[in-house]
C-alpha cells in the first residue's frame, strides 16, 4: 500500500474513533479495546464510502460556518449599524440584523416570528431594506426609509404593512399604506424628495453587503456570529440568542 491512501485510513480511523465507538458501545457495554479495534476495521473497510462521505460532509460544513464567521467579522461595523431602524431591547448587546424584500414570500411568512423575536425584549433588531427582486420592491423599501426619516416609529408600521401586503407594488399601493399608518401624503412626497439620495445610499449599501456576504437572496438574519438564510424556525433563533445571553 502506497503511504498517502495508508495515511488517509489512518487518519479516517482516528476521526472517525468517537462516533464509531459511541455507535459500538450503544449496542454493547462491556467491548474490550481488542474488540473494539476489530470491529472498527472491520466497519471502515466495509464503509469506507460512507466514512469518507460524512467526513467530508462534516469538514464542508465546519469551513462553511468558519467561512461565514469570518465573513461576519470582515463586514461587522456595516452590519451592526445603528443608523438603520431598529426595535426591541435597544440597550441589549445582543444585536440581530434582518435583510429582506417586502415581495419575497419567506419574508412576508417570517414577519410574525420576526415580531415574536422582537418582543421577547432580548435583542436589539436592525432592519436593512435590501431589495432584490426589482422596480417595485425598490419603491416599498424606499417608501420604508422615507417614512423612517419622518418618523422612526412609523417605519414599523409601513415595515409591518407592507410585509403584509399581498401582490406587487405600486406608487398607489405605497401611498395607500402611508396614510392608513396616519402619515400626511404630502410629508411623504416631501420625504421621497428631500432624503432619496439618504434613502438610495442606504438601500445600495444594504444590496452590497448582501453580495459580500455571499447570500443568494431574502431574507436572512444575523444574529451575533451566525447567519440564518431563508425562514427559520423560531426556535432556532431563540435558542441562539439564549447561547449569546449566557
Ligand atoms: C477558520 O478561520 C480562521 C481565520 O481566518 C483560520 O485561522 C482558521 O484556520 C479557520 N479554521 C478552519 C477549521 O478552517
Ligand atoms: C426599473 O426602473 C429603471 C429606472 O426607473 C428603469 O430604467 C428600468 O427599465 C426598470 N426595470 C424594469 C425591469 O422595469
Ligand atoms: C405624491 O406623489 C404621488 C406620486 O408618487 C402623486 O401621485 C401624488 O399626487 C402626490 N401627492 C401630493 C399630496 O402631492
Ligand atoms: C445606487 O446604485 C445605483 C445602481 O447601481 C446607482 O445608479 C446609484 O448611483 C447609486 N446611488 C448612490 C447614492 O450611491
Amino acid at each position: 500500500m502506497s503511504k498517502i491512501p495508508f495515511l488517509l485510513i489512518f487518519i479516517l480511523a482516528v476521526a472517525s474513533l468517537p462516533v464509531i465507538n459511541n455507535w459500538l458501545s450503544h449496542r454493547s457495554q462491556n467491548l474490550n479495546d481488542d474488540y473494539i479495534g476489530e470491529r472498527l476495521d472491520n466497519y471502515i473497510s466495509k464503509n469506507f464510502d460512507r466514512v469518507l462521505k460524512a467526513l467530508q460532509e462534516e469538514s464542508a460544513k465546519n469551513s462553511y460556518a468558519n467561512a461565514t464567521k469570518n465573513k461576519i467579522s470582515q463586514h461587522k461595523n456595516e452590519i451592526f449599524d445603528s443608523t438603520y431602524p431598529y426595535s426591541g431591547n435597544e440597550n441589549s448587546n445582543i444585536i440581530a440584523v434582518g435583510f429582506f424584500d417586502y415581495s419575497c414570500g419567506y419574508c412576508k411568512a417570517i414577519k410574525n416570528d420576526v415580531k415574536q423575536l422582537i418582543n421577547d425584549g432580548k435583542i436589539k433588531y436592525i432592519f436593512r431594506d435590501a431589495p432584490i427582486l426589482g422596480n417595485n420592491s425598490l419603491k416599498a423599501a424606499k417608501g420604508a426609509l422615507a417614512t423612517y426619516f419622518i418618523d422612526k416609529e412609523k417605519y414599523l408600521d409601513f415595515h409591518y404593512a407592507a410585509l403584509d401586503h399581498r401582490g406587487e407594488f405600486s406608487d398607489k399601493t405605497i401611498l395607500g399604506i402611508v396614510k392608513n399608518i396616519g402619515i400626511n401624503e404630502n410629508d411623504f412626497n416631501n420625504s421621497m424628495k428631500n432624503n432619496a439620495d439618504k434613502i438610495e445610499q442606504m438601500i445600495n449599501n444594504s444590496k452590497l453587503l448582501v453580495r459580500n456576504l455571499g447570500v443568494g437572496g431574502t431574507p436572512f438574519l444575523i444574529i451575533g456570529d451566525s447567519l440564518f438564510v431563508g425562514a427559520t424556525d423560531l426556535n432556532v433563533l431563540r435558542k441562539k440568542v439564549d447561547e449569546l445571553k449566557d
